[in-house]
């Protein structure tokens, strides 16, 4: 029987990510460094899960999308001539008595300080980007990059004369994106340093709307795949005076958040911009040549942008479930196998059988090395060890018992979602994890 979750939901999201280890304050002994958050053992492998599964679905299963990796310190120069310089901005409003600062896009009155009451002053655009000087005399600047798409256009020539591709294609990649946000807040949903999973489609001017719509229901797609529930996903059609500097059409995939609805996701066109500006800027040509219409050109750009910290707070918020099981309230994150931090926990039914135990061991050792992510545990008893596992979102637990050693019958596998177990060789599920962990 299913109870009420949305009472106080953040607030127990955030205790169950730190009690079990799957994410921490960043900087934590030193009280905390605002914006930044460390991932422990469960969140570094559902991070993982989701990146290797996003870089699944639409990098190495596509047939013209290629994947590269880009440093995240990028050149005064590049930043200038993208506009980034000017345009990567936010507008802040700063209190006049308490000088507290405020993103004037958050707040319903932009006059009086939320905080004190005291008067607001004049709104101001303040760039979001590190800069950061390097070399010995500290006089050269770079920047850390506030998006990393400019990896891939300041890549576009790199990847025409080394894979000598067809339009349309696209350039992918995964990582850190640093952005001086002026109120980091939501645990992982606003920070400062965060990873992006983000591809740039370059295609004719005329094919834009077609890939645009292609891309669109993709997403759609990838949100169902990765286990967020579509039905609180919404789009926003980004009016004009909201969208990035550099878009023509924007749209925003919103999520229900326990805090409000709010950006998931970004699909932008952002035309020929980014490739002519850094043309421009850097003096290289990067226009693509059409042996077909025997053309040349600069290809447009479709953007599907998807934030990774985004990504796995949605989806624990979609898979926290409370349930009654027995007698006992439950909580259980119903993750998908494929981005489970654990796919199976192996058990003797009884800790003090050393034939038991050595038999589960023998069963954990198999799973482990077809599987990976496959945990031991035989502390306690086995109903505080389904508790345990169900609170990390396993999707499987499998118990070694007399039945096991003495009639040679399998092992019970127990299902996360229903608490139903059955009786299955070791060879059953293999195969049926296998399965599950396809889809
Ligand atoms: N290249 C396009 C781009 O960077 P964006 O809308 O500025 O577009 C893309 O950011 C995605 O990055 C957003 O849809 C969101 O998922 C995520 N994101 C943006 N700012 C963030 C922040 N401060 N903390 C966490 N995620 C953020």
């Amino acid at each position: 029987m299913a109870t009420d979750k949305n009472e106080n939901l953040m607030e127990k999201i955030v205790s169950l990510c730190k009690r079990r280890g799957f994410v921490f304050q960043g900087s934590e002994i030193y009280g905390g460094l605002a914006g930044t958050w460390d991932y422990g053992p469960y969140g570094a492998e559902l991070s993982h899960n989701i990146k290797e599964l996003w870089w699944k679905h639409f990098v190495s299963s596509q047939e013209n999308i290629f994947g590269i990796s880009t440093p995240t310190l990028v050149p005064e120069a590049a930043w200038k001539a993208s506009g980034h310089l000017s345009g990567f901005t936010d507008p802040v409003v700063e209190c006049e008595k308490c000088h507290h600062r405020f993103r004037a896009d958050h707040l319903e009155d932009k006059k009086v300080c939320p905080d004190c009451g005291g008067k607001l002053g004049d709104e101001k655009a303040v760039n979001l980007m590190f800069p950061v000087s390097m070399g010995s005399s500290g006089d050269s600047v770079a920047y850390l990059r506030g998006e990393i798409a400019p990896g891939m256009f300041l890549n576009f020539k790199n990847i025409i004369d080394t894979i000598h591709p067809d339009l349309p294609f696209g350039i992918a990649q995964i990582g850190k994106a640093y952005r001086n946000e002026i109120a980091p807040r939501d645990f992982l949903f606003r920070v400062r340093e965060f990873d992006l999973m983000e591809f740039e489609y370059f295609v004719r001017e005329s094919d834009w709307e077609k890939y645009f719509e292609m891309w669109r229901s993709e997403m759609h797609k990838w949100v169902e795949r990765v286990g967020i529930n579509k039905d609180m996903v919404h789009e926003l059609e980004v009016a004009p005076e909201d969208r990035a500097f550099y878009s023509k059409r924007t749209i925003d995939f919103e999520f229900d958040y326990p805090f409000g609805r709010k950006e998931l996701y970004g699909l932008a066109y952002r035309t020929d911009h980014d490739l002519r500006s850094h043309s421009a800027g850097s003096n290289v040509d990067l226009s693509f040549f059409d042996e077909e219409s025997k053309e040349r050109f600069i290809p447009h750009v479709i953007e599907p942008s998807f934030g990774h910290g985004r990504t796995l707070l949605a989806v624990l918020v979609s898979a926290y479930r409370e349930d009654v099981m027995g007698d006992d309230t439950r909580v259980y994150l119903a993750f998908k196998p494929a981005i489970a931090p654990v796919k199976i926990a192996v058990f003797p039914l009884l800790k003090n059988k050393p034939e038991l135990v050595e038999k589960a061991r023998e069963v954990y050792k198999t799973l482990k090395k077809e599987f990976g992510a496959v945990m031991f545990d035989d502390n306690g008893n086995i109903g505080k060890r389904y508790r345990r596992q169900d609170e990390i979102g396993t999707p499987w637990c499998v118990t070694v018992d007399f039945e096991t050693i003495e009639k040679d019958a399998g092992v019970t596998v127990r299902d996360r979602d229903t608490g139903e177990q059955k009786r299955i060789t070791v060879e059953e599920l293999v195969s049926y994890v296998k399965e599950q962990l396809a889809n």
